[in-house]
């Protein structure tokens, strides 16, 4: 279906849980308030909104959390999600932490495609940055995904003063290994809204003095709004997301659903609509309406840049990302 500027709404991006086993601080407050359990959408109900949603050309399906893997049904929506037939893509986006355990049954259940957050490779940083000494989990699930046969890919959000030299290290793990390596500009939502980010512009110049002239790799590797790059030697990519210096919202492709049932047309603004009511009450054309007015009522593009404009008051754990 198309929304009110022609564009193509075909991809849809499902927090299943707002709970997670890190505390980014860029994402999360310390001690946050967690949804209570009956508030979060049952696998079957998420499942009925990807039916609906697939009437209404859907294709490609993002699971993401908080940690998505925290749900010990995750695999199992997969899987079932991956069976609707009008569904191409189902891919997945998790911080790392349980992938080790959790790779050959996602691998089983038909998954697309992983993104693994990963900010940077020295563990104190790690710790100070996600609250946990948790990177050798994660580096154990890279390694684990990477032995199976699915695209596997990093994020990595650069704050200054804290990781803004981890892009070094990170980006190499694309030369040795065939695994798009992504940097993605810190957006002014939630508690650190004001704090500053790094602009992937300065980046990739940056990133050029180090390895060399890289050339723009325009093959398709994903949903999103990445750019990617290729630099001489590499066997992977390097990806921009670059959400404040780089508006990619003229090919905004996608809708949110919250875990609590909320879909969201952009990522920016607060507005948001409740299909709660029409799930609980299986109420299909209903969900099907409001859908369909969500799509139709998606706004031109973000105001990232303009702070002072982000109406979204949320987190990044409670949208989904
Ligand atoms: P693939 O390209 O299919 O791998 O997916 P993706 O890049 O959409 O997935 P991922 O979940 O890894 O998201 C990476 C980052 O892109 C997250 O921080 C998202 O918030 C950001 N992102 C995705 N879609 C949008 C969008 O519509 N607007 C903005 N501002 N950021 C987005
Ligand atoms: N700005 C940019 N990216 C963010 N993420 C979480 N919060 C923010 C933010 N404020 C990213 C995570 C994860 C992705 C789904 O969202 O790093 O990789
Ligand atoms: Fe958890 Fe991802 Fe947010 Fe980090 S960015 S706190 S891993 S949801």
């Amino acid at each position: 279906m198309t929304d009110g500027f022609g564009r193509t709404v075909d991809y849809m991006r499902i927090s299943i849980t707002d709970r997670c086993n890190l505390r980014c601080s860029y994402c999360m407050p310390k001690e946050p308030c967690w949804l209570p359990k009956e508030e979060l959408l049952k696998r079957e109900e998420i499942l009925e909104i990807c039916r609906c949603g697939e009437k209404l050309g859907i294709r490609k399906i993002k699971v993401t959390g908080g940690e998505p893997l925290m749900r010990g049904d995750c695999a199992e929506l997969i899987r079932e999600i991956k069976s609707l037939p009008g569904i191409e893509k189902v891919t997945l986006t998790t911080n790392g932490v349980l992938l080790a355990k959790k790779a050959q049954e996602l691998y089983e259940a038909g998954i697309d495609g992983v993104n693994v957050s990963l900010d940077t490779l020295d563990r104190n940083t790690y710790q100070e940055m996600t609250g946990f000494d948790r990177l050798s989990q994660v580096l154990e699930g890279l390694e684990v995904m990477g032995n199976l046969p699915v695209p596997l890919k990093t994020n990595t959000v650069l704050m200054p003063g804290v990781n803004e030299e981890a892009w070094k290290e990170l980006a190499l793990l694309a030369k040795k290994q065939s695994i798009d390596v992504r940097f993605i500009e810190k957006m002014p939502l939630g508690e650190e809204k004001g704090a500053e980010g790094i602009s992937n512009l300065r980046l990739l110049e940056d990133m050029q003095k180090l390895f060399g002239k890289a050339a723009k790799d325009s093959r398709v590797h994903g949903n999103g709004p990445a750019v990617y790059y290729r630099f001489p030697g590499f066997q992977g990519s390097i990806g921009f997301i670059s959400a404040i210096h780089g508006k990619f919202c003229a090919d905004c492709n996608r809708l949110r659903l919250t875990a609590e049932g909320l879909v969201k047309p952009c990522l920016c603004y607060q507005d948001s609509i409740s299909l709660k009511e029409a799930v609980r009450e299986e109420n299909r054309e209903e969900i099907g309406k409001l859908l369909k007015k969500a799509i139709e009522e998606k706004p031109l593009s973000h105001c990232f840049e303009h702070t002072e404009q982000v109406t979204e008051q949320r987190d990044m754990w409670k949208i989904g990302g």
